[in-house]
């Protein structure tokens, strides 16, 4: 815990919004109103698949975990009453402090257990995540999805993403490779897909192996499969409502968003 905390705080000193979303060409540039406005993006589809999943009633309290400077917690603000960001790193809640708009019902935990024991049984209406659970092993994030069913109330709702299985590229290439073919010509238009992505790939892995050796980054991915996910939920005592295959929130990965809920008893 304490390497990951450390890790955290460093990045959120060095350029905060980048290691929340690294689009390599946004290095030290992010702009900040762009950067909510993918926040409310991201939110916005959340809702929309939960209302599309028969749950029109949300309100009350809502935790955004690994809130990081609270890009997705103040979208969130804007459906619930009261939303409580929760994150590791002590740094990202400070800047995230700074950023929110005068009058929002948006406050901040630091959390550096393994446990959500700071925060009590059927607290919150609503747990929500996003690309933070992806980055912390099973061991630990494991923990963390069990503690999310003791803190949301009866009848309230979970909605958290976290990769299943790293993607075979070259599958994924050929899969997505327009007109995939036997003529020569869709040969040649499938080989030059599957080179740019591969090109592409590599850039990206270059650039990240520069940080990594450098010092500057080094972020763990981890996935579990989704039946494993299910039934870890369910022997924590929620019950599946919906899950959706996620589309580019974790790069190379088959990526899950799930929505449970806790029955009331
Ligand atoms: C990629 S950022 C995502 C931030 C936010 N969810 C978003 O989408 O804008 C990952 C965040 O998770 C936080 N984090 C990492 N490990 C954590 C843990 N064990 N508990 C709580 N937060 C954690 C990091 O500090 C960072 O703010």
């Amino acid at each position: 815990m304490k390497t990951m905390v450390s890790r955290w705080n460093q990045y959120a000193k060095d350029d905060p919004l980048w290691i929340i979303l690294t689009h390599p060409e946004k290095r030290g540039s992010w702009d900040q109103e762009e950067f909510f406005a993918t926040g409310r993006k991201d939110v916005d589809l959340s809702i929309q698949q939960i209302k599309e999943a028969g749950v029109t009633e949300l309100s009350g309290k809502a935790m955004d975990f690994g809130c990081g400077v609270g890009r997705l917690s103040q979208a969130l603000a804007e459906y619930f009453d009261e939303v409580v960001g929760v994150d590791v790193s002590k740094e990202m809640i400070k800047q995230g402090e700074a950023l929110v708009p005068e009058g929002m019902k948006l406050s901040f935990i630091i959390n550096e257990a393994e446990d959500l024991s700071q925060i009590a049984d059927d607290e919150f209406d609503f747990v929500y995540t996003l690309i933070v659970l992806q980055h912390i092993h099973p061991q630990i994030s494991h923990g963390y999805l069990k503690e999310f069913a003791r803190i949301v109330k009866p009848g309230g709702h979970v909605f958290f993403q976290l990769p299943a299985e790293r993607l075979d590229r070259d599958a994924a290439c050929k899969a997505e490779a327009p007109e995939a073919g036997k003529s020569l010509k869709s040969k040649l238009s499938t080989l030059k897909y599957s080179c740019i992505s591969h090109m592409r790939e590599f850039k990206a892995r270059r650039k990240e192996k520069q940080l990594v050796d450098s010092g500057k980054m080094i972020v763990e991915m981890h996935g579990t499969g989704k039946d494993e996910v299910v039934q870890l939920m369910e022997s924590a005592g929620l019950k599946l409502i919906d899950c959706y295959e996620d589309m580019g929130l974790a790069d190379g990965w088959k990526s899950y968003r799930y929505l449970f809920t806790k029955p009331v008893a």
